[in-house]
C-alpha cells in the first residue's frame, strides 16, 4: 500500500524552489538580466519563508516538530548511515531533517545579501538608499560565496538522494513528484526479495555520483558570462549635490576636445582634485600644449567635475577612490594605486602591442571605457 507523505505545498515549494535556483543561476552574469535576477531572490525569500509557515502549519512529515530531532537521533543515524545500513524513515531522516533547515536559511541568506548588494550597489530594489556601496559591495562578496556554496550543496544533496536510492531501494526522487511512498510492510515485502546489489547496479550509481559532481564543476566554471550590450548599455549614475542620482550625460565638447589623441579618459575615473590639475595644466599636457577656448575650457571642466570618481557609484570609481585616499591629486589614472594593482600582472610587452599602443589606451583592452565600463567579463586583450 502507498502512504501519503509529501503534501502538495511542501512538493511544490521544493520543485518551484529548483526552478527558481536554476533561473537565478542562469540570469547572474552581466547587468541585463539583473532584474529578472533580482525578482527571482525576491520569489526565493517568498518561498522560504512560506515553507517556513508551512513547518507549522503541514502534515505531519512538513512540520519542522516531525522531523527535527534530537543529537541522540542525528548521531545513531549518521553512525548506521557510515556503516550503509541507515533505517528507513517515511519523511525526513533525522540527519537531513536539520539539512533542510539549513538549506531554508542558506536560501534566505542568499536572498538578503542579494537584495543589500541592490540597494546598496545599484541603489535599486525595496532597500535602495539604505545601504551604503560598500555594504552593498560587501554584501555583493557574501552573496557570490554563499551561492557557490549552494551549488556545493546542491550536488551533495542529489548525490545522498541518490545513495539513498541505492542503499534502501526506493525511489525518493519520484515521491517528491508524487507525494507517496509504499508503507512499512509493502517496502519489506519488496526488499525481502532483492538479492544483493550486482556490480551493474554499483557502476550506475558511481557513474550517476560521478555526472552530479562533474555538472556542479562545470557549473561552478561555465557560470553564463555574456558580454554587455554596448549598444544598448547607458552611462554610469552621478550623484549631484543634493544627492540625487541620474544618468550622466555625455558632453559634446569634451568628446569634441578630450577625445582625439586619445581615448576619452571617463570622468569617473578620477577625483574632482585631479580633474582641476589636468585642466589647469593644459598647456604643457603630457608634453603637449592643448589650447581651448576658455568658455569650452571651462565647460568641459565642470563637466568633469559634475561626474568625477566622487559623485559616480561605479565600482571602479569607488575602489580607486579607496585606493586614493590621502595621496595627493595625482594627475594619470595609470598612476592611482587601485589602476596599477589591476594591471600589474600584464606584460609590459602587451602594452606596446601595435593594437595596444600605450597603458593609457584603456579602449584597446575594454571596449565599454568611454561609457565608464570596466567589467571583468568584457576585457579583452588585443593580439
Ligand atoms: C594634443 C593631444 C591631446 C589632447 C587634445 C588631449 N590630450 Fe590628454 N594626453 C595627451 C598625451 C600625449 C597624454 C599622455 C599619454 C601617454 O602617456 O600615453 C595624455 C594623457 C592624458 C591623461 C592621463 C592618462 C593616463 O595615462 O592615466 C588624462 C587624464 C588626459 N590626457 C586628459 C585629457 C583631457 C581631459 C583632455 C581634454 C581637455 C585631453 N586629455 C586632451 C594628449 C592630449
Ligand atoms: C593591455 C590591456 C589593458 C589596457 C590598455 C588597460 N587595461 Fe584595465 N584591465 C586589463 C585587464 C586584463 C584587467 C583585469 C585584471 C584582473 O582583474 O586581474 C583590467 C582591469 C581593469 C579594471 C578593474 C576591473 C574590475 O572590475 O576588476 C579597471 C577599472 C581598469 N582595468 C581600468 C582601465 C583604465 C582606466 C585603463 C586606461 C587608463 C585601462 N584599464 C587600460 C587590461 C587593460
Amino acid at each position: 500500500m502507498k502512504v501519503h507523505v509529501w503534501d502538495i505545498p511542501t512538493r511544490l515549494f521544493h520543485w518551484l524552489l529548483v526552478t527558481v535556483f536554476a533561473g537565478a543561476f542562469l540570469s547572474s552574469h552581466g547587468d541585463r538580466f539583473l532584474e529578472f535576477h533580482t525578482s527571482l531572490g525576491y520569489i526565493a525569500l517568498g518561498f522560504v519563508v512560506f515553507r517556513v509557515l508551512w513547518g507549522f502549519a503541514g502534515n505531519r512529515f512538513a512540520r519542522f516538530s516531525g522531523f527535527l530531532k534530537g543529537w541522540q537521533s542525528v548521531r545513531g543515524y549518521v553512525a548506521s548511515a557510515a556503516r550503509l545500513h541507515p533505517p528507513r524513515f517515511l519523511g525526513h531522516n533525522p540527519a537531513v531533517g536539520w539539512v533542510v533547515l539549513f538549506m531554508l536559511a542558506m536560501v534566505a541568506s542568499i536572498a538578503i545579501s542579494g537584495i543589500v548588494t541592490y540597494g546598496g550597489e545599484e541603489n535599486r530594489g525595496v532597500w535602495a538608499g539604505v545601504f551604503s556601496f560598500d555594504a552593498g559591495y560587501n554584501a555583493r562578496v557574501a552573496h557570490t560565496l554563499l551561492a557557490d556554496l549552494a551549488i556545493a550543496v546542491v550536488v551533495v544533496h542529489v548525490c545522498a538522494a541518490l545513495f539513498h536510492d541505492f542503499l534502501l531501494r526506493e525511489n525518493i526522487i519520484l515521491s517528491m513528484f508524487t507525494g507517496t511512498k509504499e508503507d512499512e510492510d509493502t517496502y519489506a515485502e519488496r526488499v525481502s526479495h532483492m538479492g544483493p546489489h550486482e556490480v551493474r547496479s554499483v557502476l550506475r550509481l558511481i557513474v550517476l555520483v560521478v555526472v552530479a559532481v562533474m555538472g556542479g564543476l562545470a557549473l561552478l566554471y561555465l557560470r553564463p558570462a555574456g558580454r554587455t550590450d554596448f549598444i544598448h548599455m547607458p552611462q554610469p549614475n552621478v550623484v549631484d549635490d543634493k544627492g540625487f542620482a541620474s544618468v550622466m550625460k555625455v558632453n559634446a565638447a569634451w568628446m569634441e576636445e578630450c577625445a582625439g589623441c586619445h581615448n576619452a579618459f571617463h570622468p569617473t575615473l578620477l577625483p574632482a582634485g585631479s580633474w582641476k590639475k589636468v585642466m589647469m595644466g593644459l598647456n604643457d599636457h603630457f608634453g603637449e600644449a592643448v589650447t581651448l577656448d576658455a568658455a569650452v575650457s571651462e565647460e568641459i571642466g565642470r563637466f568633469l567635475l559634475s561626474a568625477s570618481a566622487e559623485r559616480s557609484t561605479t565600482e571602479a570609481s569607488r575602489k580607486l577612490m579607496r585606493s586614493l585616499r590621502d595621496l595627493p591629486a595625482i594627475d594619470r589614472i595609470t598612476d592611482v594605486p587601485y589602476w596599477k594593482a589591476k594591471h600589474e600582472d600584464i606584460d609590459a610587452e602587451v602594452f606596446k602591442r601595435k593594437s595596444v599602443i600605450s597603458r593609457s589606451n584603456c579602449i584597446a583592452c575594454h571596449p565599454g571605457a568611454e561609457l565608464g565600463s570596466f567589467e571583468d567579463h568584457d576585457i579583452m586583450i588585443p593580439e
